[in-house]
This record gives C-alpha cells, sequence and structure tokens, in this order.
C-alpha cells in the first residue's frame, strides 16, 4: 500500500474526480476527510468507502468561507493528530459566456471557489505541515489552465491560477520537506463534462453531441479520461514514488494539449 496510514483532506471528495480520488487513496490504506458543502452526498460517499473496508470521514464546508475551513482543518486534526496530503480538488465551471457578456456575481464566485477556496485550505493545512516539516499539496487545475478557450474565461483565470500558485507555494514550501503539484486533467468522463458541452451547445446554438464530438477530435487518443486515471496520477504524487517532484503539473488529458496547439 503506497499511502498506509496517511491522513489526507480532499476538498469535493463526494462526487466526480474527487470521489475517485477518495476510492484510490483509500484502496492504497490512506484515513480520508472528505469536505464539500452537500452534507448528504459527503456522507454516503464516506459511508460507502468506510463499508468497502476503507477509513473516510465527511465534515461538510465551504471552502470559499474562511471560518469553516479553519473548523474542517481543525476538526480533522483533533480527530487524527496531522494531515500528511491535502487535495484540492473542489471547484466549479462557472458561466458559459464571452466575457463582454460576464455577470460579476458570476465571475467572483468561480475565483472565489477555485482560486480563494484553494488558498484557505493550504494556509490552514500548511501551518500543521510546516510545524512537522513534512506534507504534500496536490492542486487540480484543468486544460483551461494550460490555454484560453473561448467563453470559459473565469474558469480558465481560475484554473492558470491554480498553476501559478502550485509553483509559487513549491517554491515557498520546499525547504520545510513539502511537496506541492498539480494534474491538469481534460475532459473527464461524468456530468460535469455532459453539463458543460449542454451549456456551450445552447450557447452557439449547436448540437450537445456536436460540442463533445469535438471534443474528442482534439485529444490524441480519441476519448475521454476515466476519473480513476486523474485519481491514479493523484496516488502517483501523493506518494514517495513522485519524491523529487515538486512545482509540477502533471498534463492527464488524452494528449491533447499536443493537438491542440
Ligand atoms: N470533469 C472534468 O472534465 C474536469 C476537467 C478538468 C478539471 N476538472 C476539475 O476537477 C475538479 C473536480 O471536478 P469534477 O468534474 O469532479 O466536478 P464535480 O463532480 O462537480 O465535483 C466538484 C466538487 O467540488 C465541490 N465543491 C464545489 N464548490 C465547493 C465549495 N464552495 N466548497 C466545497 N466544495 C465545493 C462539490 O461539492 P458540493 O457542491 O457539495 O460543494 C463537488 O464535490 C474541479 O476542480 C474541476 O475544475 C474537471
Amino acid at each position: 500500500m503506497r499511502l498506509k496510514d496517511k491522513v489526507a483532506v480532499i476538498t469535493g471528495g463526494g462526487s466526480g474526480i474527487g470521489l475517485a480520488i477518495t476510492q484510490a487513496f483509500s484502496a492504497e490504506g490512506a484515513i480520508v476527510v472528505i469536505a464539500a458543502r452537500n452534507a448528504t452526498r459527503l456522507r454516503e460517499a464516506a459511508d460507502a468507502v468506510n463499508a468497502s473496508g476503507g477509513r473516510a470521514k465527511a465534515i461538510p464546508a465551504d471552502i470559499s468561507d474562511e471560518g469553516q475551513v479553519r473548523k474542517m482543518v481543525a476538526r480533522t486534526l483533533t480527530e487524527y493528530g496531522r494531515i500528511d496530503i491535502l487535495v484540492n480538488n473542489a471547484g466549479i465551471p462557472g458561466p458559459t459566456a464571452r466575457i463582454v457578456d460576464m455577470e460579476l456575481a458570476k465571475w467572483n464566485e468561480v475565483l472565489a471557489i477555485n482560486i480563494t477556496g484553494m488558498m484557505l485550505c493550504s494556509r490552514e493545512v500548511l501551518k500543521d505541515m510546516m510545524l512537522r516539516k513534512s506534507g504534500n499539496i496536490i492542486n487540480i487545475s484543468s486544460v483551461g489552465g494550460m490555454s484560453g478557450f473561448p467563453m470559459r474565461s473565469p474558469y480558465c483565470v481560475s484554473k492558470m491560477g491554480v498553476i501559478a500558485f502550485t509553483e509559487t507555494l513549491a517554491i515557498e514550501a520546499g525547504e520545510y520537506n513539502i511537496r506541492v503539484n498539480c494534474i491538469s486533467p481534460a475532459a473527464v468522463r461524468g456530468d460535469r463534462i455532459f453539463n458543460a458541452a449542454k451549456a456551450k451547445a445552447e450557447a452557439l446554438g449547436v448540437d450537445r453531441e456536436e460540442v463533445l464530438a469535438r471534443l474528442i477530435k482534439d485529444f490524441s487518443l480519441k476519448r475521454f479520461i476515466e476519473p480513476a486515471e486523474v485519481a491514479a496520477a493523484a496516488v502517483f504524487l501523493a506518494s514517495d514514488e513522485s519524491s523529487a517532484i515538486t512545482g509540477h503539473t502533471l498534463a492527464v488529458n488524452c494528449g491533447m494539449h499536443i493537438s491542440h496547439y
């Protein structure tokens, strides 16, 4: 087991990619704390992991709320004594709209969750990691963090920010034996990508299937990424197998970036 008895906090760990990471970490022996807003979904995810022999705890929290993040981290430390790994996975896709039509409240919401939420979780967890001179932080960016995409400006800005945050924190935290890396997935099979394709299709006045087909066309492997494939990259970055890797962004994108540029 590559993460035996490691204490891992995974934001957004009750659904989608976060749930796949929760399951993969649990299978590798980690104690997993999952944090998100929807308490029912979170508890169901933790119950399922515990029923299959893992160790998971649900702590509801809105990561864009400083007080809630502080309480979530404090509860984790009270229960388990330390946090070895933080996965900043929680995020929202935000609006599909041209910049000229952008609603300020929607723009601000994306940055508050995708960027400020990640900073708040990292800041609170770092206090424990720096004291113990040990830690591992993994941030989830996106292919939207490597290139601009029309009608997705707040998302792209936030996900490019995730990469900038990763590199900055990796430099600041390295002397404390804390590694900070990033995963940049392209379209991962699941509700989020199907809903995003629907919104884009409506905005462009085309078929959802056409939007999905255009996406796949840009991938060298001509298929979507599976949530478990992102989770496998997270296990690698969380484990000692990647012990000399920090400040790195790992593209898990079926070759999209090669075809795209
Ligand atoms: N799916 C893709 O194709 C894809 C591609 C590239 C990158 N990503 C990134 O991968 C990450 C996970 O995405 P996903 O596809 O798995 O989407 P998802 O199923 O919608 O998961 C997002 C998670 O974030 C949580 N969350 C959202 N806002 C939150 C907040 N304010 N506080 C706490 N938790 C919050 C959600 O739970 P609650 O709603 O209960 O809070 C949910 O569990 C995101 O950062 C996303 O940008 C996804």
